[in-house]
């Protein structure tokens, strides 16, 4: 575990980290992002001992920093910079064995494992270990820049704005594959940025900065819910929780007041009351509220007798979800052919009592469009990525 217990930082009297205590979970990937200038990039660097601390205490699995070898710390945590820091004169092999050559590991040792990083990268050795830097893309010497973080099996890796000089579907690329390698390797990642959507698509945690302090420390999720202050709105955006998709749940976007009738309302009652309300279906309930059915409009129009009940030409209930349901599960178990022709979607407690209604055109409307012209941008971005 990584801990800043009141970490100060300071150059000459300008104080740029005030009072900084911070933990970083194990196996977490835990996002700094802020606005430029806000010390970022300094908090990260006194974490590696590239910058002294001038105040506080920064302990690494219960030890103090200060106290351990710098370069042995280092090797415990890979750091991932800007065009992937790579030595220009240096091949890709070479800058991915540079540190285990320091330590003169076995040669083939060395070799196997630099294969299995390019694989983990997704760059195939045979073409490019023995290219320069220069002959890379942007997004493939980045790809270098993180397997050489990861050449010393680090149980930490520091990443500092390492995508944002790519273009958007590179960097959308190399995004999915931080997560995948922090879902695979189980190690901590600390990921310093400016972009909020990145942070929101990669992050465990994200810790908002300004002015060298801490403004709010929660999941992507409750920091779009609850923004701590008007900064943080500002900065995240406000209304942008309806943009991420993954954090709208069925409560969110429910009627709380379904058009709904018990099972022995008649047929004569069920059209009254789908005029009345100009719903196309009425949710069927039992004395508790809870949800035994649904009469829809398209029945009733086939004229069953008069005094025939709800209960005696209602449908079962196909499909129904729970408050806490996210959307993002929601439509995905709507098979595709079905996007475009969904019912409402009933919305009931863990009691099976009617609390709600997704309604059709709520879902399809604002959701399933945006999302699904998204998901075939994404797509196309991967495609498309030069590496
Ligand atoms: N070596 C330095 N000497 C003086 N001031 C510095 C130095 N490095 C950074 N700063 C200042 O510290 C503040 C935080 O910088 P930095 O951590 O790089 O911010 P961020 O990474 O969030 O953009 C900025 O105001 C910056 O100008
Ligand atoms: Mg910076």
């Amino acid at each position: 575990m990584l801990r800043l217990e009141h970490v100060q930082k300071r150059f000459k009297d300008k104080v740029v980290i005030k009072d900084l205590s911070l933990e970083v979970h194990d196996g977490e990937l835990l996002v700094l992002i802020g606005p430029s200038g806000c010390g970022k990039t300094t908090t990260l660097k006194m974490m590696n001992r590239l910058l002294p601390l001038s105040g506080g205490h920064i302990y690494v699995d219960g030890e103090d920093i200060a106290a351990l070898d710098p370069v042995k710390l280092r090797r415990n945590m890979g750091y991932v910079i800007q065009q992937g820091g790579l030595f220009p004169h240096m091949t890709v092999r070479q800058n991915i064995e540079i540190i285990e050559k320091l330590e003169k590991r076995p040669k083939d040792e060395m070799t196997e494992r630099t294969r299995s990083l390019m694989a983990m990268i997704g760059l195939d050795p045979e073409e490019y270990l023995d290219r320069y830097p220069a002959e890379l893309s942007g997004g493939q010497q980045q790809r270098v820049g993180v397997a050489r973080a990861l050449a010393t099996d680090p149980e930490y890796v520091l990443f500092d704005e390492p995508f944002s000089a790519l273009d958007p579907p590179t960097r959308m690329a190399l995004q999915d594959e931080v997560v995948s390698l922090h879902e695979k390797l189980n190690k901590t990642m600390i990921f310093v940025t400016h972009d909020m959507d990145e942070a929101i698509k990669i992050a465990d945690r994200i810790c908002l900065m300004k002015d060298g302090e801490i403004v709010q420390l929660d999941t992507s999720e409750n920091i779009l819910r609850h923004p701590a202050n008007a900064f943080v709105s500002e900065f995240v955006g406000s209304g942008r929780i309806w943009s991420a998709p993954e954090f709208i749940r069925a409560q969110d976007i429910m009627i709380d007041h379904p058009v709904k009738c018990r099972g022995d309302l008649t047929v004569e009652g069920c059209i009254i009351r789908l005029q009345e309300y100009r719903v196309s279906s009425l949710m069927v309930v039992d004395k508790a509220g809870r949800l035994i059915g649904v009469v829809d409009k398209s029945v009733l129009i086939k004229r069953p007798k008069p005094d025939a009940q709800a209960d005696a030409v209602m449908r079962p209930v196909r499909f129904s979800v729970h408050p806490e349901d996210q959307l993002i599960d929601i439509v995905k178990a709507i098979p595709p052919e079905d996007v475009g022709r969904i019912n409402d979607i009933p919305v009931v407690d863990s009691e099976n009592r009617l609390v709600g209604l997704v309604t059709n055109n709520n879902i399809v409307s604002k959701f399933i469009r945006p999302w699904l012209a998204d998901t075939e941008a994404d797509e196309e971005g991967r495609v498309t990525a030069d590496d």
